[in-house]
């Protein structure tokens, strides 16, 4: 692994975080290996699960001659890429991907994802629709029944600043819950995202058993909200890697 590698897993890290490392570094790898194929461009995720797919992808050129151009979705992605000595590329010069691969903060039984935990929402959604197939890699604990079971943290939406308040009004107001403006680390000030804008962290009703194409429509309706961390319909296959050393997949 890299130092900036190293860095971003250190960054999540805790007491439990070997055997997690572990779950993400499998499932990552095995997705890799299933579904890049040589001369094809790859959309890079965010995260720290993502950096195990991009050592395997860097593990593959060196030992196989695998040749990709790999697309990232965040400043993080990018410097992956490079740091990785992987063919670098974008949307202007790669418009079509043959796969996305990307990691999740949950994925409910319907294939629904709450992404945007890393804060890079908006790219990873805009590369995702640029592929023929997303795929997600994660760990067991990002497994759910429905959203929200295991992720505490709330559906992430990305905002123009400027109208952070009445967009957290209008969402509360329809549908209840609570709006965070999310802080940066050191809570200096909200965290910028990578387009300049703001991230609301909407913790919804537990248990909602909610039609969540419409939820991300409406939202989307809202003037101000650039995008949600709500990803449905789009995920092909999740690889979760388990407690067990096994891979669990779902489609
Ligand atoms: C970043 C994301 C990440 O893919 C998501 O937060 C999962 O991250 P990790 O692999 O570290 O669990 O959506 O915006």
């Amino acid at each position: 692994l890299s130092s900036f590698s190293k860095t971003v897993l250190q960054t999540t890290a805790s007491s439990s975080n070997m055997s997690l490392n572990e779950a993400k570094r499998i499932a990552a790898h095995r997705a890799v290996d299933e579904w890049v194929k040589t001369n094809t461009v790859v959309g890079i995720g965010s995260g720290s699960t993502v950096v195990f797919a991009v050592e395997r992808l860097a593990e593959r050129v060196q030992k196989e001659g695998l040749k990709v151009t790999c697309v990232p979705t965040s400043f993080q992605a990018r410097q992956l890429i490079v740091e990785n000595n992987l063919v670098l590329g974008d949307l202007d010069r790669n418009p079509k991907l043959a796969v996305a691969i990307d990691g999740a903060d949950e994925v409910d039984r319907n294939m629904v994802l709450i992404k945007g935990g890393g804060g890079c929402l908006l790219q990873e959604k805009i590369v995702a629709s640029c592929a023929e197939k997303l795929i997600i890699i994660a760990d067991y604990t990002k497994n759910s029944e429905h959203l929200g079971e295991q992720y505490k943290k709330g559906i992430p939406i990305e905002v123009v600043p400027m109208a952070y308040v009445p967009i957290k009004d209008r969402i509360a107001a329809k549908y209840g819950g609570e709006l965070k403006l999310r802080m940066a680390v050191a809570k200096a000030g909200p965290c910028v995202t990578d387009n300049g804008n703001f991230i609301l962290d909407w913790h919804f009703k537990q248990n909602c058993d909610c039609d969540w194409a419409k939820v991300n429509s409406e939202l989307l309706q809202i003037p101000g909200v650039v995008e949600t961390g709500l990803f449905v319909n789009m995920a092909t296959k999740a690889y979760f890697g388990m407690n067990d050393g096994s891979v669990k997949t779902q489609d």
